[in-house]
């Protein structure tokens, strides 16, 4: 039989270059990853608002998606009356899935893990989300559906 003496001295000090190892990783993932989900959360600032589209382009109980402030920013527009209109960030505020408008109930829908948001002011409704969706300014001139650059706030729910 052919052994492999192993030196409990040895095992443990492999042990706990292992257990280092892991505390060294999981620190920076730490480090790295809490402040990058923040940013990721939060939509980069904007400094002007673009003409999302022509007011009589978008029927009242629809929605239109668009980019703002900069493409790969998914946001959506809806349209609840003649002059009612809300716009926010489609990305879902627990882990940024697309969400997407249901005229039925006034809700944005998040499919990952069944978010449910106020279409009204984007504060959380149900589910795991802990913040609103970041909701923007709308103005209607000349025709246009003006979109930003101001941020809204809605109210938090805990
Ligand atoms: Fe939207 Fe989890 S990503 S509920």
């Amino acid at each position: 039989m052919n052994h492999h003496p192993i030196r409990q001295s040895e095992e443990h000090a492999l042990s706990r270059r292992q257990f280092s190892a892991f505390c060294a990783c999981a620190a920076v993932a730490l480090a790295a990853g809490i402040p990058l989900k923040r940013k990721l959360l939060v939509p980069p600032e904007a400094d002007q608002a673009i003409a999302v589209a022509q007011i009589d382009e978008i029927e009242p109980g629809t929605a239109i998606q668009f980019d703002y402030p900069s493409e790969g920013h998914p946001c959506i527009l809806v349209r609840f009356s003649e002059e009612e209109f809300t716009a926010f960030s489609s990305s879902c505020t627990h882990l940024m899935c697309p969400v997407h408008f249901e005229a039925s109930t006034a809700q944005f829908v998040c499919p990952c893990h069944h978010g449910f948001f106020d279409a009204k002011d984007g504060s959380v409704i149900a589910g795991p989300p802990r913040r609103p969706l970041p909701r923007y300014e709308v103005t209607l001139a000349d025709g246009q559906i003006l979109v930003g650059p101001n941020l809204i706030q809605a109210k938090v729910t805990s």
